[in-house]
């Protein structure tokens, strides 16, 4: 069982969303993947075949837009305007345009209030929530009881992300994985609101030679050593 909110944040291919539904399932806690809520954001702007860079259309479509999130880790969800989006969003054309939306100040207020409507409603029905991002230690959740920043080397993280691109059937060069996962993480990292970066009270976990168990037992042993 677990109280409380624990923050997992860090660059992609650091093994966090696999880790954080495992956590969430075997504590009986929520699950949220607050990437999946700026993905289906960039989806809808790519829709309405609107410029990601172009911050006034970005926000005009996303004030218009549904989203829909079930935390439910065996069975989490993500739907836009009714209609299950979870396997669009990991497609190429959302993975390149998502830093651009989400570096938009305006898209980052209105998913933050709506992820802490979730965190607060999932907390106060089953008791704690895992919650997986780039800002959730530094801005969602501050008061998060854990708060845990994975890192990998970027070679790690590479081969991470294109076995997984390749087990759920997508196309995936190692070389292009790793140019991708660099350039969205240098984005990230750089933008004026809320960059990825470790809070202040995070502890950093380096996964580079840690496979999924490994991680897992760490994060137990955390949350048990802090009650
Ligand atoms: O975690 P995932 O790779 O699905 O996130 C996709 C993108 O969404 C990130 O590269 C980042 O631009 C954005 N993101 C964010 N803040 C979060 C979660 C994701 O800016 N809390």
């Amino acid at each position: 069982q677990l109280d409380g909110v624990v923050a997992l944040d860090g660059p992609s291919g650091t093994g966090k969303s696999t880790v954080a539904r495992e956590l969430a399932r075997r504590t009986g806690a929520g699950y949220l993947d607050t990437g999946a809520m700026y993905r289906a954001m960039t989806l809808a702007v790519l829709r309405a075949g609107v410029p990601p860079t172009d911050a006034d259309q970005v926000i005009r479509i996303i004030r218009a837009a549904t989203l829909r999130i079930v935390t439910d880790p065996d069975n989490p969800k993500v739907s836009l305007d009714d209609v299950d989006v979870a396997a669009e969003i990991r497609g190429a054309e959302v993975t390149s345009a998502v830093s651009a939306v989400s570096a938009v100040p305006e898209v980052r207020e209105l998913l933050v209030r709506e992820q802490r409507e979730i965190i607060a409603r999932v907390s106060a029905a089953v008791g704690g929530i895992v919650v997986e991002g780039r800002d959730i230690g530094t801005v969602v959740a501050p008061e998060a009881r854990l708060k845990v920043y994975l890192t990998a080397s970027a070679d790690t993280r590479a081969q991470r992300r294109s076995t997984q691109d390749t087990a759920a059937g997508r196309s995936a060069d190692l070389a292009a994985t790793r140019a991708d996962v660099q350039r969205r993480d240098q984005l990230d990292s750089t933008r004026a609101s809320s960059p990825l970066r470790a809070a202040e009270d995070a502890l950093v976990l380096d996964t580079t030679e840690l496979d999924v168990a490994g991680v897992l037992a760490e994060l137990t042993e955390l949350i048990e050593s802090r009650g």
